[in-house]
């Protein structure tokens, strides 16, 4: 077993999911079709794993350090099926007729079969792996049951910008593992943007000794109240994201880089002036923005927005990005390369002489024209490598690329009109939850985040196919993404905080088909069994609030207080008194009838405490019997 399948193995705790309740089987995706039988499959030390898949060595290793894990022994491998030998056989036989990444498991009273092949079989041993109870007595059991499962999109994505903030490579593996663990296919590496460029390129050095290190920050919100005054600096060498991507390839993730053009340019510029219309202009820098060093020259940004600042389209610019996209392209053998092609000001365009005769010369009638000229220029050369490319949905304006992907973030127009225009769309829209910077609840104790409300139900209400869609445009929808920005993300303890359990739900509106959404079921059954993993693990994720709180008002004299807990093992402590509750206050264990007189309110707080001390903020609920004014608000 290689070392890096090891460390993954390492993070391989059990959900102890299975309930007999759940009809997912505590599965995270859903899947697609799950039929019960009679009687249970004994899993115990006679049990033998047999591997007859050509590439499920891997999967095979998986379940067995799972089982270990999970049951304290591991099962004698084989390669040959022993008749009448209890058994979990791993094959790609019948594997051909399966959609692809698509995988069965049949669970008799005699044998487990797992049926797919590369992603497909590891798809299927990790839904092997959650549906398994707890061992009971060295044994576990499991139903009989037949489970058939494909993706519903053939891309599922998470985008991480380490631009804002640099993240460790350990941390790039870590998030990583649990993509892949959630059947997420697909990471997106945002790796240059205006505070700093994050991958070595050879040919161009000063991108990386120049451009991946700012002197500070800005303290806060936008605009700042202070500068941190630290510098933020770190790139990735090209050996490093070579081995991002082979550790991501063996857990079926395709790592897509994002290399920003021809805006969100300026650690480049600050590198290599010349890609900037005006080389000699300083960095424009407000008096209002709270700054660390000289202000003088090209600067590597420290505060955060959009930049009037970005590539001149010339021919030494379209050298340079071409030589860069060839250094890329070199790393990353996936399919995509991601241009950016997002909010790029016009105004030194505008302003550029030299801009304005290429204009001329070019027949090109305004700078969004411009714009579709610098992005097919690169598109030429990136599909001459054999390659596609994809961008923002600013790639439309001025006319679409012929052969570009469309990623739509601002709403769903973007990806509705590249799609009426028969192109490959990946949804992502900031305005329906997909943007997993911001904040996860109302309550001030989220910590600063970039603004924008998307709790997990939001991401899991979301469907990416628009409905204004014909059933043909519908196919160019090829997925969905998540993205996390990292302005107000400073450290990997934060990151997983947004992250979790926000990709929980991606992953299911992502692979589920729509008709298995259930929210309920989810939240209340198969949300709690997973967050007890990750609470397990160690994993900062964001603990949810109590089941069945509401956070807004609610009037009437007679209440009665239902909660469950979002975590498994977790507690729940409320106060009535308006302090603000902790181990010190009730401990919830059923519910709780509250009477309020008229004319009186009462403010249940909650908060809910998860088995490794982690806690939910503070949810509040006033309990009103008093103000006319409030009569709008539910009554319970
Ligand atoms: C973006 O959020 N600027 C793509």
């Amino acid at each position: 077993m290689n070392k890096a399948l090891s460390i993954f193995i390492g993070v391989l705790i059990s959900t102890s999911a299975f309930a007999q309740s759940d009809p997912n089987l505590g599965i995270i995706p859903a899947p697609v079709s799950i039929t019960r039988a009679n009687g249970n499959f004994i899993l115990d030390k006679s049990t033998v794993l047999i591997n007859q898949s050509i590439d499920g060595a891997k999967s095979a290793d998986l379940l067995n350090a799972f089982i270990v894990n999970k049951a304290g022994f591991a099962l004698r491998e084989s390669k040959v099926p022993q008749p009448s030998q209890k058994s979990i056989l791993l094959t790609s036989t019948g594997s051909d007729k399966l959609p692809a990444e698509g995988y069965t498991i049949k669970v008799t009273t005699n044998q487990i079969t797992i049926v797919g092949k590369g992603a497909g079989l590891f798809y299927g041993v990790e839904s092997a792996m959650q549906m398994m109870p707890d061992k009971i007595a060295d044994k576990i059991t499991i139903p009989a049951v037949t489970i058939e499962d494909y993706p519903r999109f053939s891309y599922r994505g998470a985008m991480l910008d380490v631009c804002r903030h640099y993240f460790p490579l350990s941390f790039i593996k870590k998030y990583i593992d649990h993509l892949a663990y959630y059947k997420i296919n697909t990471f997106h590496w945002h790796l240059t943007d205006d505070q700093g460029w994050r991958l070595e390129i050879k040919k161009y050095p000063k991108l990386t000794t120049v451009g991946s290190s700012r002197n500070g920050s800005i303290i806060g919100n936008y605009p700042g109240n202070g500068n941190y005054l630290t510098p933020v600096k770190g790139f990735y060498t090209q050996d490093e994201a070579k081995e991002i991507v082979k550790y991501a390839a063996e857990r079926f993730v395709t790592v897509i880089p994002e290399i920003e053009l021809p805006g969100h340019a300026s650690a480049a510029i600050a590198a290599y002036p010349e890609l900037s219309c005006f080389p000699d202009r300083d960095t424009f820098v407000s008096d209002k923005t709270p700054w660390a060093g000289s202000r003088k020259g090209k600067q590597v940004q420290q505060t955060w927005g959009v930049f009037d600042d970005i590539f001149v389209p010339s021919e030494n610019t379209f050298t340079m990005l071409n030589n860069i996209l060839d250094e890329v392209i070199a790393i990353f053998p996936s399919k995509y390369i991601h241009i950016g092609g997002d909010e790029a000001p016009k105004t030194y365009w505008k302003e550029s002489p030299f801009c304005q005769a290429l204009m001329k010369e070019k027949g090109l009638k305004d700078e969004h024209e411009l714009q579709s000229y610098f992005i097919q220029t690169i598109e030429k050369h990136v599909n001459a490598k054999g390659r596609s490319i994809i961008g923002w949905d600013e790639i439309l304006e001025g006319g679409l690329a012929p052969n570009a992907t469309v990623m739509s973030w601002r709403g769903e127009a973007g990806g509705i009109a590249a799609a009426q225009q028969n192109h490959d769309v990946i949804m992502t829209p900031g305005s329906m939850g997909l943007y997993i910077d911001h904040k996860q609840s109302n309550s001030p104790d989220e910590p600063v985040t970039i603004g924008g409300f998307a709790p997990y139900q939001k991401i899991y209400a979301y469907d990416p196919i628009p409905k204004v869609l014909t059933a043909d445009q519908r196919k160019y929808i090829k997925g969905v993404q998540a993205n996390m920005w990292t302005e107000y993300i400073k450290t990997p303890e934060k990151a997983e905080n947004h992250a979790f359990p926000r990709l929980l739900a991606l992953s299911e509106i992502a692979w589920s088909p729509v008709e298995r959404k259930d929210l309920k079921n989810f939240s209340e059954e198969r949300l709690p069994k997973h967050l007890a993993r990750l609470d397990q693990m160690n994993i900062n994720y964001w603990v949810p609030t109590p089941i069945g709180q509401s956070d807004k008002a609610l009037s009437g004299g007679d209440f009665t207080i239902d909660l469950k807990v979002p975590v498994k093992g977790s507690k729940i402590y409320y106060s009535l008194d308006g302090s603000r509750p902790s181990e010190n206050a009730f401990l919830y264990t059923s519910p709780v009838k509250v009477t309020v007189p008229p004319g009186e309110k009462r403010l249940l707080r909650t908060i809910v405490i998860a088995p490794s001390g982690k806690r939910s903020v503070t949810t509040e609920t006033l309990l009103n019997n008093s103000a006319p004014e409030d009569k709008t608000t539910t009554k319970k």
